[in-house]
């Protein structure tokens, strides 16, 4: 298995139906710091992080990774979609460090949900990824009480392998074994 960061990056922008995908620039820093001090975003990821020590702390151009993707609606920055390294320092077994090596992340503002943007961002990244690494699994972690996450992760294709105790709350853990690009 190979890892994220040996992705060839940038890639072009992505275009889909809707949005693009793109490398981040340093426009993007304010949705990064709306995105990490937003309490409904952060419901489910450990709450809100202070604005204040955002400002001090986020870079010029955020996300700056093989991998980090922000998503524009009509020029602007509505959301993030990351293909990251599967973070083997995570509590848990050995089976789930095992599955794959690129875990799928994704924050979107909440003034854009509801509307099918995550899905068609996400689905385009993981295309886009199966492109540059056929037969590469992607995992993802989410909390079972975050329904829209649990939806997002069912729609994208990826199914249940466990669900374990941590940070406080039940953890779902899926895999999505590489599948056929979507036309
Ligand atoms: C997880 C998260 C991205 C899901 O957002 P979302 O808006 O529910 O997901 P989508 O953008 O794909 O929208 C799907 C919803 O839009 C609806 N929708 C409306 N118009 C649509 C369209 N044109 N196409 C597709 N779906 C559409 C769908 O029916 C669906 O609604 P439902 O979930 O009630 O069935 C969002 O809640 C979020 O950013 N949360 C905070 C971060 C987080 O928890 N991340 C998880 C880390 S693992």
């Amino acid at each position: 298995m190979t890892d994220p960061r040996s992705l060839a990056w940038p890639p072009a922008p992505i275009r889909t139906e809707r949005l693009v995908l793109r490398e981040s620039e340093a426009r993007d820093r304010a949705a990064v710091i709306e995105l990490n001090a937003s309490p409904e975003v952060g419901t489910y990821l450990g709450g809100p992080q202070p604005r204040d020590e955002l400002e001090r702390t986020v870079p010029d151009v955020p996300g700056r990774s093989p991998g980090w993707f922000a998503v524009e609606l009509d020029g602007a920055t509505i959301g993030t979609v990351q293909l990251k390294p599967h973070n083997p320092e995570l509590p848990g077994s050995r089976h789930r460090r095992d599955a794959g090596r690129t875990e799928l992340g994704y924050l979107f503002l909440p003034g854009a949900w509801g509307r099918g943007y995550a899905t068609e961002a996400c689905t385009a990244a993981l295309d886009w990824f199966t492109g540059a690494q056929p037969g590469e699994p992607v995992v993802l972690y989410t909390q079972t009480a975050n329904a829209p996450s649990m939806r997002l992760a069912s729609k994208l294709g990826f199914t249940e392998r466990e669900r374990f105790e941590a940070w406080g709350a039940e953890q779902w853990f899926g895999v999505r074994s590489s599948v056929t690009p979507s036309a």
